[in-house]
């Protein structure tokens, strides 16, 4: 879409990163600034290349600064803004939850706020509002948790597998639909709730275009390595323990950050103010399958696979308050959005490993400072 304005906040982590790509490919008229504080999992090097031929404006500023987003919005009056800032790692918010307060909760109250006054004075100059949608990004989190039978997957049954075009397995009966109660259970989850509460009030109250879409686990490219999937392929690389919460038995239902991408493109365009859309990738695992397939891929992968096997695993002390299942029923979006995930799994996941092992630089130059701090700090406690 020619001279359309998107405002990416988290532009510079995991997801937005992916985000700012994808837009770059599917709409390469389009502007693009990123407004991240880089935090910890803030990383300008994953967008150098976008950078470097200026098709991304970057801002570095904190979400919840009022006077800073008050003149950014009114400088660059945006089409969409595209809430990925956050705190989001769950571990952490157990640690300490006010930065989640603050960023999640906060720092999204400013941007709406911010928003709804620029909107206001627009309507007031007889201008017609630039914002077409505002996109706050939620998670399947702030459903809480399912039950599984964590013993064995059952098949998709026969709706399913027409919907999808394809075979699978899910671990419980139940998944986790718009109209689910939320019933968050981590100091992470419960900011994100209040974030997406927040959001929805704007559109009841104000009218202002809110969409909020709740995501599963995401895998791919440029994921900051505490999070289960490149943590393991880090770890694998320095043959260092590989950590299994508990029995290892908690589902996950992964999509690649490609297709979650596409679903909050989808919603740009296609959602409905008002409106709350779930993405899932119906790929349910239990983490320790997942550790498992990553030793495989691993040792295929490596010319040098020495010490790759299974004796890595190290059960640890399981995560305080830990959801036992996440599952995603995405029905409404396939439906109303057009949207499908379309990344196979174990394709996705052969080609993340490969990314992770084509970019060890990338890796290398995350893996210190807070991070490994922040986990020696944590494993002792444990
Ligand atoms: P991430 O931790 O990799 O990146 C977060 C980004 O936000 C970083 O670049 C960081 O610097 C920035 N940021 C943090 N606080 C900020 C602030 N106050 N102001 C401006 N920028 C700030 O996160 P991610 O995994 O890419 O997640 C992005 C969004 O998607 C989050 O809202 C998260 O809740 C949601 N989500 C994530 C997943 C997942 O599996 N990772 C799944 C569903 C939803
Ligand atoms: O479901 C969406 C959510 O997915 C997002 O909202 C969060 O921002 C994102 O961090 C992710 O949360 P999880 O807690 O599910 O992701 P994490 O990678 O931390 O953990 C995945 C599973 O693996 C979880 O059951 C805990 C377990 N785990 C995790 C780590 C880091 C381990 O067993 N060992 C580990 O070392």
């Amino acid at each position: 879409m020619a001279g359309t304005t998107y405002l990416v906040t988290g532009g510079a982590g995991f997801i937005g990163t992916n985000f700012v790509k994808k837009l770059r490919r599917d709409e390469p008229d389009a502007r693009i600034v990123v407004l991240d504080a880089l935090t910890y999992c803030g990383n300008l090097s994953s967008l150098s290349d976008e950078l470097a031929d200026g098709a991304v404006e970057f801002v570095k500023g904190d979400i919840a600064d009022r006077e800073l987003v008050a003149e950014l919005l009114e400088r660059v009056r945006p089409d969409y803004i595209i809430n990925f800032a956050a705190e989001t790692h769950v571990d952490r918010s157990l640690d300490d939850s006010r930065p989640f307060v603050k960023t999640n909760v906060e720092g999204t109250l400013n941007l709406l706020d911010c928003a709804l006054r620029l909107r206001r004075a627009e309507e007031v100059a007889g201008q017609t509002p630039s914002l077409r949608r505002f996109i706050q990004i939620s998670t399947d989190e702030v459903y809480g948790q399912l039950e599984a039978d964590i013993e064995s997957g059952r098949p998709f049954d026969d709706a399913t597998v027409e919907l999808l075009g394809r075979r699978g397995l899910c671990y419980g009966s139940e998944s986790f639909s718009e109209t689910t109660p939320l019933r968050p259970s981590s100091p992470y989850s419960a900011s994100k709730t209040s974030a997406d509460l927040l959001a929805l009030s704007f559109y009841h109250s104000f009218g202002l275009p809110v969409v909020v879409t709740r995501c599963s686990n995401n895998y791919g490219p440029y994921q900051y390595p505490e999070k289960l999937i490149p943590l393991i392929i880090n770890n694998i690389l320095e043959r260092k323990p590989l950590p299994v919460y508990g029995r290892g038995l908690n589902v996950r239902d992964w999509i690649h950050a490609d297709d979650h991408a596409a679903g909050v493109l989808a919603a740009a365009h296609h959602g409905v103010p008002g409106e709350v859309y779930n993405f899932g990738g119906y790929n349910e695992r239990r983490n320790i399958d997942i550790v498992r397939s990553l030793i495989s891929i691993m040792k295929d992968e490596l010319a040098d696979n020495t010490g790759v096997d299974e004796s890595l695993i190290t059960y640890v002390g399981d995560r305080p308050g830990h959801d036992m299942r996440y599952a995603i029923d995405a029905r409404k979006s396939m439906r109303e959005l057009g949207w499908r995930p379309e990344v196979d799994f174990d394709e996705g996941l052969r080609a993340t490993v490969r990314w992770y092992l084509d970019h060890q630089g990338w890796l290398r130059d995350i893996v210190s400072g807070d991070y490994r701090n922040y986990y020696s700090k944590m494993y002792s406690q444990r």
